[in-house]
């Protein structure tokens, strides 16, 4: 389980910014920051296993980072190697080997979901929820649920969309706490910003809520270290939950085709 102490978290964020950022700002960062964590140990052990490099931030790196908007996806970092190139006709699959790996967090918790027995719909929502997180971070849950919509059943985004707000939110029937680690963190006192606030109590009344309720109950089980998931495990369930276009994502000229565009081709100065 990766577990985040206020001061090593603190001292990742870049000077000054604390001071800067709304709670609600500080609890996306803290989200972020444990899924790269996340991604950075598994690969830390598999080099270690391999005798191979692993992918673990430099120093050099991390002050880069630090110069970036805090909002900016994983695809916009600094970063030494190309991009692998796309196939002509890109599948969900494609951009998950090639522009969302290692997603060591959306795979565990489908992974979770599946064993505990959930409907599919649920299990390939939560594979599905954070991966706009390699595009943007800020307002994720509304971004994720966008790049999904054409493609998913309407109640996978409409989870996707709720479950960034859901989190702050603690619900018994669901087995969901408060996360721990945001009271370590923010404090006891930390309240969400008043447009989650209405968005968590539209979503708690609306007949989809499990929806993205199950998602953030997924979430909480997605941070172990010594966990590996390939998504090859959910090549039949993505087919049969994800309409993929026959021109390829990006070439179907839906309403999102340049989201997918700009995770394909994110060197492109225009
Ligand atoms: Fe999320
Ligand atoms: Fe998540």
């Amino acid at each position: 389980m990766v577990e985040v102490d206020r001061k090593t978290f603190l001292a990742s964020l870049p000077a000054g910014a604390l001071a800067a950022m709304s709670h609600e700002d500080k609890a996306e960062e803290l989200e972020h920051y444990m899924e790269e964590e996340l991604d950075n140990r598994i690969a830390a052990r598999r080099a270690g296993a391999d005798g191979e490099a692993g992918s673990i931030i430099t120093l050099e790196e991390l002050e880069q980072e630090e110069r970036s908007p805090r909002g900016t996806g994983r695809l916009f970092m600094p970063r030494e190697d190309e991009f692998p190139p796309l196939p002509d006709k890109p599948t969900v699959l494609d951009f998950f080997r090639l522009r969302f790996a290692p997603a060591n967090h959306v795979l565990q918790s489908a992974t979770h979901a599946l064993r505990t027995g959930q409907p599919e719909r649920t299990v390939f929502a939560c594979l599905m929820h954070d991966v706009v997180l390699n595009l943007i971070k800020v307002d994720h849950g509304w971004w994720g649920a966008q790049l999904v919509e054409p493609y998913v059943d309407e109640r996978v985004a409409w989870g996707i969309r709720y479950h960034a707000a859901l989190r702050f939110y603690p619900d018994e029937e669901y087995g969901y706490e408060y996360p721990e680690m945001y009271n370590r963190i923010f404090g006891h006192d930390y309240v969400p910003e008043p447009y989650i606030k209405e968005a968590y109590e539209y979503a708690r009344n609306h007949r989809w809520y499990g929806e993205a309720r199950l998602i953030t109950v997924n979430d909480t089980y997605a941070f172990q270290d010594d966990m590996d998931v390939d998504i090859e495990e959910f090549t039949d369930i993505i087919g049969r939950q994800f309409k993929q276009p026959k021109e390829g994502l990006g070439y179907d000229n839906s309403p999102v085709a340049h989201m997918w565009r700009t995770i394909a081709f994110p060197n492109r100065p225009l």
